[in-house]
């Protein structure tokens, strides 16, 4: 009895410790805002601050409404706001996105939830400063121009027998499953070359398990969302360790064109050749950042085609105009994709309204000022693709999809970011650009397709996803 009144005691001191330090250091950091010049805005409520409003701004697939009511009421260069505990600066338009690009290292550098950063481990997404840029200069040995010229082919073939499976003889298809469906396939054949439909469900089912854990309580407890995903992302990786394990077995490591193959043979600038562990979780980064940003990208794509027919039209012109200029069975080349100049123009222009990442988040790495006022270290930063792709000094008539805007050269720098910029930009970038510029050769070349509700309701979700997974109905080519 008087051992379980010790314990409640010590259960209850302990308890009432934390409390106080949380507090006094919610204190102190208040105290520390008040003597400084921060950006205007409001911290919201105490510790959930802003957090909600930017949820519901989301969920109504309306997530620039936060940032414009703010940016009107308080200044449009930058204000503050509290987000999930933490102060937040949102750096506003192409200053604030240059701003915070251009200091990468020197005075911000990438942060992503704690979640994110325990599931994924060390990679290139998690990693800050040299570590960074070594891991960076690694993986680019298997996505470089190079590289990718020689996965075009693949990418091709993969593609067809993805739309003879899925697409071929069906009246109607849900589009936002099957752009996931495809990336994944796409992934497991170009990433470690598995083609095993077993094997891929198996690494597809973990990999959903893994996706709803990546913004959760970063607690290891059986039953939570973010213990689910641990223990997916422990299951994938022991997949990957024994492909990398096969493969080292075979005496000839490029004897399989892909991005495993790559990352197998590259060294460092001391000739250091990439652990099984850098292997393993930046091959599961480039898993999760390339998955769901292409196959939104994909899917918004085959929404406004569907909305615009004019444009269709020109598309479909281009693409048989490729088309046609190939022998029977012919794959496509690195030449053909660089004639889909205009199809590429409407992908961007549709990256512009819909940003598949919407935007990310710096840390300041030390006090700093901007446009006067003081951003203390610690600080979360926030730029905002979506946001910058709306403002009618960057783009005339905004709301208006017209794909000819970028005809020429181009935007000004760090006005169209749907791939960020900077040391951080995507790595995946033209690997991306590949894959969508093959699946619509493949997709316009055989359908024009009708949505099946027209209005269907687009919610942020952390990418924009179609409530309804948007049902299309197809109508094949006759010729
Ligand atoms: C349309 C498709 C894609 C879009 C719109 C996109 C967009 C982005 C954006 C906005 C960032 C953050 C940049 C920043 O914070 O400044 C990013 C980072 C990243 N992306 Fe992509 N991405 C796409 C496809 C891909 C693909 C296919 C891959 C892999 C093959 C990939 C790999 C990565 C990685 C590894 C990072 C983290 C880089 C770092 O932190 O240094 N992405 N992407």
């Amino acid at each position: 009895m008087e051992a379980l009144d010790i314990n409640a005691l010590t259960v209850s001191i302990t308890f009432f410790l934390v409390i106080i330090s949380f507090a006094a250091l919610y204190y102190l950091r208040r105290k520390r805002c008040e003597t400084a010049k921060l950006p205007p805005g409001s911290f919201g409520w105490p510790i959930i601050g802003e957090t909600f409003a930017v949820f519901a701004a989301n969920r109504n697939g309306t997530p620039n409404s936060f940032i414009e009511e703010r940016t009107q009421r308080y200044d449009n260069r930058i204000f503050k706001t509290s987000l999930l505990g933490d102060p937040v600066a949102i750096f506003c338009g192409a200053t604030g996105n240059k701003f915070l690009f251009s200091n990468e290292n020197k005075l911000v550098t990438s942060w992503w939830p704690r979640s994110l950063q325990k599931l994924l481990r060390a990679c290139i997404l998690t990693s800050v400063g040299d570590e960074a840029k070594r891991l960076r200069r690694l993986l680019m040995t298997s996505l470089n121009t190079e590289a990718l010229q020689r996965y075009v082919g693949t990418m091709d073939s993969v593609t067809q027998l993805h739309m003879h499976k899925e697409w071929d003889g069906k009246e109607r298809v849900e589009i936002y499953p099957l752009a996931k469906k495809y990336t994944f396939e796409l992934a497991c054949r170009l990433f470690v070359s598995v083609q095993d439909r077993e094997q891929m469900s198996k690494l597809s089912r973990h990999f959903n398990i893994m996706l709803d854990g990546v913004v959760a309580i970063p607690l290891n407890i059986p039953g939570t969302r973010y213990y689910l995903a641990a223990r997916s992302a422990g299951a994938i990786r022991e997949e990957l360790r024994l492909i990398i394990e096969g493969r080292r077995r075979l005496v000839d490591k490029a004897v399989t064109q892909d991005i495993l193959s790559y990352l197998l043979m590259a060294t460092d600038e001391n000739g250091r050749f990439m652990t099984e562990e850098e292997i393993v979780n930046n091959i599961l980064v480039l898993l999760f950042a390339g998955q769901n940003t292409s196959s939104c990208a994909l899917t918004m794509l085959m929404k406004y085609l569907a909305e615009f027919p004019d444009v269709y039209d020109k598309v479909l012109k281009e693409q048989r105009g490729i088309a046609m200029s190939k022998g029977p069975g012919e794959l496509l080349n690195w030449e053909d994709i660089q004639k889909m100049q205009y199809s590429w123009n409407v992908m961007a222009e549709v990256m512009r309204l819909a940003p598949p990442i919407i935007g990310t988040f710096r840390e300041a790495i030390t006090d700093f000022t901007y446009e006067g006022f003081t951003i203390p270290k610690k600080w979360k930063l926030y730029w905002s693709a979506s946001v910058t792709h709306m403002n009618p000094d960057y783009f005339l008539d905004p709301e208006k999809f017209n794909p000819s805007r970028f005809d020429g050269d181009g935007s000004n720098p760090c006005t169209f970011v749907p791939f960020g910029g900077g040391p951080r930009i995507c790595p995946g970038k033209e690997f991306a650009r590949l894959q969508i510029l093959v699946f619509l050769h493949n997709v316009v070349k055989r359908f024009k397709w009708e949505l099946e509700f027209p209005d269907e309701k687009i919610k942020i979700d952390p990418i924009p996803v179609p409530t309804k997974g948007l049902p299309a109905r197809l109508q094949p080519h006759k010729f």
